[in-house]
């Protein structure tokens, strides 16, 4: 968003409703570390979430599940260190938010107190409403998670497209509802028919953030690894590659390696020498020594 003069302001929840009211669409970006966070603040986006997918794109595991509060926590402060105009959200992990209203409310706190976030995000619908609710009087604000879920993988057989069906469809649908009741200022909707997802967004006065969800939302969020080509391991159909950085980052480290078998790298604009005279001086120094 601009200010009059041109100069860009920092971002809020407020902006967010703004927009959706303007129907203007919200950008949202991750980033796990700090110089990706330099890149996507400096871009203008509007947000950028650190995402648990940290997990998969940046820890190498197989699902979302084995991040902890701590891994969190870690890539959440250096994000901060590198974005000061973004909405930054932290993505509350596995097993932080579903055993209890406190520890939710306590781990969520965590996010703003230690890491510099300015929200959480947590997964999962009417089941999670108490938890919103307390979060929210907590004075932190919540972006809510609905459709495919990647914490609950194994209860969905795989990460694969949500609400397909009328009544499937109905409960995500309900479910949007509720959280927007319960006090989330945005919903993430993930990988849902697109159908679904601009009724949802039409019928909320909160914006929807989707991701495999369609034109329909109020914004759009991508995992920063996925649309620049880093993450091959898989690629979800809703992925578009804006860029194709792995093939470009594997020529420049075999390039390196040639140069440096090669002694064709460092070449003198990358070291420093000594003056002629200094280094007389400290042969001579060494000749003595080795003579006393
Ligand atoms: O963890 C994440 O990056 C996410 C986005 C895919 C929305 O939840």
């Amino acid at each position: 968003m601009s200010t009059d003069s041109g100069e860009r302001k920092q971002i809020t929840i407020r902006t967010f409703l703004q927009k959706k009211r303007e129907h203007k669409p919200i950008t949202m970006m991750t980033a796990y570390d700090y110089p990706t966070a330099l890149c996507v603040d400096q871009s203008g986006i509007d947000s950028i979430l650190v995402g648990d997918s940290l997990g998969m794109v940046v820890l190498g595991y197989e699902t979302t599940l084995p991040v902890t509060m701590e891994d969190m926590l870690h890539h959440c402060k250096a994000v901060a260190r590198g974005a000061n105009r973004a909405l930054l959200i932290g993505d509350m992990p596995f097993l932080s938010y579903q055993a209890s209203v406190a520890e939710a409310v306590h781990n969520a706190g965590r996010f703003l107190q230690e890491a510099g976030m300015d929200a959480i995000k947590l997964e999962g619908g009417r089941e999670r409403l108490e938890a919103v609710r307390a979060i929210v009087q907590a004075g932190i604000p919540v972006i809510g998670h609905l459709g495919l879920t990647p914490q609950s993988v194994h209860a969905m057989g795989g990460f694969r497209t949500q609400g397909k069906s009328a009544a499937t469809a109905l409960r995500i649908y309900e479910d949007a509802l509720l959280l927007q009741e319960a006090g989330c200022f945005s919903i993430v909707l993930e990988s849902i028919p697109s159908q679904l997802a601009e009724r949802i967004s039409n019928d909320l006065d909160i914006p929807t953030i989707g991701i495999g969800a369609g034109p329909g939302c109020d914004g759009q969020v991508l995992v920063v690894h996925d649309m620049l080509g880093l993450f091959d391991r898989f690629k979800p159909r809703f992925v578009k590659q804006f860029a194709n950085l792995h093939p470009a980052i594997l020529e420049a480290l075999k390039i390196y390696l040639q140069e440096v078998e090669e002694r064709a790298f460092p070449t003198p604009e990358h070291y420093t020498a000594m003056k002629e005279k200094e280094w007389k001086d400290f042969l001579s120094i060494l000749e003595e020594n080795k003579n006393e």
